[in-house]
C-alpha cells in the first residue's frame, strides 16, 4: 500500500510542526527520529489489510510503549490537564461522546472528535484531509490553541525535565549528543504514530460472516442490512464506505458534500476540504469515514450533528441537504421500506469489532 510519499515523514512532521508555530529549534529539529529497536510485525484481524508503515518509522515495542505513555500524557499540553486520551479516551472507542471535546480551559473547538481507531487506515487524517500521516497530525492537537495549547520548544522542556522520559527517548531512539535532550517533537511524533497503528479493530460479526464465512455470525436483520447497505438500487452505501473482496475499510479515503453542517439560512458553516485545497467542488465536502465500530462512536458526522445511527439513516433517506456541492451520489432513498431502514442501523451495530491480535 505504497500511500507514503516521501521516506521522510517524521521530518514533515516536525516542519508541519513549525508552520504551526513559529518555536521550532535546530538542534530538536537535527535528533534522528528512527527508531533504534528492532521492527514488530503488527498484527490485523479478520477483516483488515495489513497497516502501512514508513520506511523510516517501523514500529518497535520501544516506540509503541512510548507512544501510549505519551497518549496518556497530561504534559503534552501548557498548562499539563489535557491528553489525547482526554478527547479520545481508550474505554470509550478512542472518542469523549460529546458534539465538541474540551479542550485546555474548558475550550471548544467546531468538529467532533473521530476514534483513533483504525486511523492508521486513511490515507489522510482529519476531516478536511489536512495532514498526511500520523506522524504529520500529531503535532496539530498539541499546538492547537482550543485544544491542548502547547509549543514544541515547551514540550520538548517539560518532557526532558523527567530522567523517565529521557530514558525511554533514549531506548526507543538512541542517545543524543553530549549535554543535549533525547527528547524531540519528531520523536515524539513518531512514537505516537507507532502506537495509534496498533489502534486497529476488526473481526466483528459482519467480518466473520462476510470474510469468515460464519454464516449464523450476522443476525438475519442485520444480513438484510447489509444487501441495502451494498445494493446499488437500494442504499448503495458501499459506493463511498467501500469493501474489496478480502477487506472492508468502509472508507474510499475521498472527500464528499452531503450537506453536513448546514445553518437555517442554508450555507455551508464548515467549508471542510476546501479549506485545505481551494478547489471550489470541494466545498463542505469531508472525508469519508470508516465505519468500523461506529456503535459506540455517537455523536455522528464532522460536526456531531445527527445522535444516533438511526437519525444518520434518517438523513440519508432525506437526501442530505440540498446544496450546489452536494455529491452525485447522495439521493434521497424514500423507497427504502421501513423495515429495509431498521435493518441498515442492525448492519451497522454488527461493525463493532475486536482488538488486534
Ligand atoms: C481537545 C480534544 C482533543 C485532543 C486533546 C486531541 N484530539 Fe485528536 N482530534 C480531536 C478532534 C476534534 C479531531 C478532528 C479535527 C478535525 O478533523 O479538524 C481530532 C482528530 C484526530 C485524529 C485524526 C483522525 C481521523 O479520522 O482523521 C487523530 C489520529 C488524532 N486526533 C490523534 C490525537 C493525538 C495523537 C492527540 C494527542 C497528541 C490528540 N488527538 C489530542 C480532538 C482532540
Ligand atoms: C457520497 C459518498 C457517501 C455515501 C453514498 C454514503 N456515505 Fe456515509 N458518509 C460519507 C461522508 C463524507 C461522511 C462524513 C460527512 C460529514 O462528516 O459531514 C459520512 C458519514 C457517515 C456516518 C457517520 C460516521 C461517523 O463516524 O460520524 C455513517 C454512520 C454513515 N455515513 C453511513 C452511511 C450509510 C448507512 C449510507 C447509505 C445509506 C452512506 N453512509 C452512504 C460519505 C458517504
Amino acid at each position: 500500500m505504497g500511500r507514503y510519499r516521501t521516506a521522510a515523514v517524521t521530518a514533515a512532521a516536525v516542519s508541519a510542526a513549525c508552520v504551526w508555530l513559529s518555536s521550532c529549534s535546530r538542534t530538536r529539529e537535527a535528533l534522528p527520529a528512527r527508531p533504534t529497536g528492532v521492527p514488530i510485525v503488527l498484527k490485523t484481524p479478520l477483516g483488515l489489510p495489513p497497516v502501512a508503515v514508513p520506511p523510516d518509522n517501523p514500529p518497535t515495542a520501544g516506540t509503541v510503549a512510548l507512544g501510549e505513555r505519551l497518549f496518556l500524557s497530561t504534559l503534552l499540553s501548557a498548562d499539563h490537564s489535557i491528553s489525547c486520551a482526554s478527547c479520545h479516551k481508550p474505554e470509550r472507542g478512542f472518542v469523549d461522546g460529546t458534539q465538541f471535546s474540551s479542550g485546555i480551559g474548558g475550550k471548544k473547538g467546531d468538529r467532533n472528535a473521530p476514534s483513533a481507531r483504525n486511523a492508521a487506515y486513511y490515507q489522510r487524517l482529519f476531516w478536511d484531509g489536512r495532514a498526511g500521516s500520523l506522524e504529520e497530525q500529531a503535532p496539530g492537537p498539541m499546538t492547537n490553541p482550543v485544544e491542548m495549547a502547547h509549543t514544541p520548544a515547551g514540550i520538548e522542556r517539560d518532557l526532558s525535565a523527567d530522567s523517565s522520559w529521557r530514558k525511554e527517548f533514549e531506548q526507543a531512539f538512541g542517545p543524543a549528543p553530549a549535554g543535549e535532550s533525547p527528547v524531540s517533537m519528531g520523536r515524539i511524533a513518531a512514537a505516537l504514530a507507532s502506537y495509534e497503528r496498533t489502534l486497529v479493530r476488526g473481526k466483528s460479526a459482519f467480518d466473520r460472516y462476510w470474510f469468515g464465512g460464519d454464516k449464523r455470525a450476522l443476525t438475519p436483520e442485520a444480513a438484510r442490512g447489509f444487501e441495502v447497505f451494498r445494493n446499488p438500487g437500494k442504499g448503495n452505501c458501499v459506493a463511498c464506505h467501500v469493501m474489496d473482496s478480502k477487506y472492508a475499510l468502509f472508507t474510499d479515503n475521498r472527500f464528499h458534500n452531503l450537506g453536513t453542517g448546514m445553518n437555517a439560512e442554508g450555507e455551508l458553516t464548515d467549508l471542510g476540504r476546501y479549506k485545505v485545497t481551494r478547489h471550489e467542488g470541494d466545498q463542505g465536502a469531508f472525508r469519508t469515514p470508516s465505519l468500523r465500530d461506529v456503535a459506540g462512536t455517537a455523536p455522528y458526522m464532522h460536526d456531531g450533528s445527527l445522535k444516533t445511527l438511526k437519525e444518520v439513516v434518517d438523513f440519508y433517506v432525506g437526501g442530505g441537504n440540498a446544496n450546489p456541492h452536494r455529491d452525485k451520489l447522495i439521493k434521497p432513498l424514500t423507497h427504502l421500506s421501513g423495515p429495509e431502514r431498521a435493518s441498515l442501523v442492525a448492519f451497522l451495530e454488527a461493525l463493532t469489532g475486536e482488538d488486534a491480535p
